[in-house]
């Protein structure tokens, strides 16, 4: 059956009760407020697939006990933000990449696929309804979370029949609570938080559930994140909780290889071609921490820095390695300030968008 996932059928009913909106003199961190409404579709594989399209007042969400999600973790979720540009023209990131991760997600944990079509709309609808709560200012976004959760309710353990599909909306600023200085990365060498054949290059929440601990325990030692290495040999790195990383090294950039445990982060995609825009040596390949100390010691480790939609280009000033500490440069010329500037230069409406990767609304 050809299903219609366009705006046309997408119900709205108007929150009676908003919110008031924060002050621009508010600091949003990331996802502590929330907009007035949510979207809203369910699947139902033997009622037809997809229904229910409703945007609806941001509510409490009610399920059943049994519910899969509860018990065998059926989660997926994206995280995509809306710009306010310096024109009050409003820009979405690449929307369709989030939909396709998101059902590269659903293929390796056997959840129904969320139709393109019905991801990008409901996006595009829910941010439009909810543009006043763009904030504006440079480093400030409406951050958009897509999710998914299976919502049968059995205890047989298999994949749900039914699933439940929502997006909630967050003016936010900065990820980390230092703003945009550097930050502060500790390299776990205990617990691993993904290995090659599991979760760990989707959005799984699973994903998150196995990295909380070592990142609690490390933020009460100072530590704004941590750095993953792989489940095998833990000498190669992989990435941090909420970001892919880049290393700056006498003669090359590089960056660790996707190779099944990474999730393939949007930024990191759009870092390296920015990167190699601006002629710089850029490489995928396996990165180890046996090469970075000795880069360090030599002198030839310059610069670290994380990319995700979250913390856009975060420069990382300090690298915690077991009694190692490595401090790298804060240098006003990085390349990691380039990078900031270049896509806010874009996200932001200031340069030309010449690779299409906003949708405007
Ligand atoms: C584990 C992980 N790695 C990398 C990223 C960066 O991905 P993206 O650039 O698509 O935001 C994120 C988050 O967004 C993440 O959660």
């Amino acid at each position: 059956m050809h299903q219609d996932f366009s705006l046309k059928n997408i119900s709205i009913e108007k929150n009676n009760h908003p919110l008031p909106k924060p002050g621009a003199d508010v600091n949003l961190g990331f996802g502590k407020y929330f907009t007035d409404h949510i979207f809203t579709a369910h699947f139902k594989r033997n009622q037809g697939g997809w229904q229910n399209f409703q945007i609806k007042p941001y509510s409490h969400l009610s399920m059943d006990p049994a519910a899969c999600v509860y018990h065998y973790g059926q989660a997926l979720f994206e995280g995509l933000k809306a710009f306010r540009q310096h024109d009050g023209k409003v820009a979405i990131f690449r929307p369709e990449f989030n939909a396709n991760r998101m059902n590269q997600g659903c293929d390796r944990l056997d959840m129904s696929p969320v139709p393109k079509e019905l991801f990008v709309n409901a996006v595009k609808e829910l941010v439009s309804l909810e543009r006043d709560w763009i904030p504006t200012g440079m480093g400030t976004a409406l951050y958009i979370r897509p999710t998914l959760v299976g919502t049968e309710g059995f205890l047989g353990v298999r994949p749900s029949d039914e699933y439940l599909f929502f997006i909630l909306l967050s003016p936010v600023g900065s990820y980390y609570t230092s703003g945009s200085k550097s930050v502060r990365i500790w390299v776990e060498t205990e617990e691993i938080r993904a290995a090659k054949g599991g979760l760990g290059a989707i959005k799984a929440a699973a994903n998150y559930a196995s990295s909380l601990h070592a990142a609690a325990k490390q933020k009460k030692n100072g530590f704004d994140q941590v750095l993953w290495l792989d489940a095998m040999t833990k000498d190669q790195i992989e990435e941090v909780g909420t970001m892919n990383v880049f290393f700056v090294l006498k003669n090359e950039i590089v960056t660790p290889a996707l190779n099944g445990s990474i999730l393939p982060g949007g930024i990191r995609e759009c870092t390296i071609k920015l990167l190699k825009d601006m002629n710089l040596p850029i490489n995928e390949r396996p990165v180890t921490m046996t090469e970075l100390v000795a880069a360090y010691k030599k002198g030839e480790f310059l610069e670290m820095f994380g990319t995700g939609t979250a913390a856009v280009i975060s420069p990382v000033g300090e690298l915690q390695y077991k009694d190692l500490t490595m401090k790298l440069n804060e240098n006003p010329d990085s390349i990691a300030n380039k990078l900031y500037k270049e896509f806010t230069d874009i996200q932001y409406g200031y340069k030309e968008d010449r690779y299409q990767w906003l949708t405007h609304i």
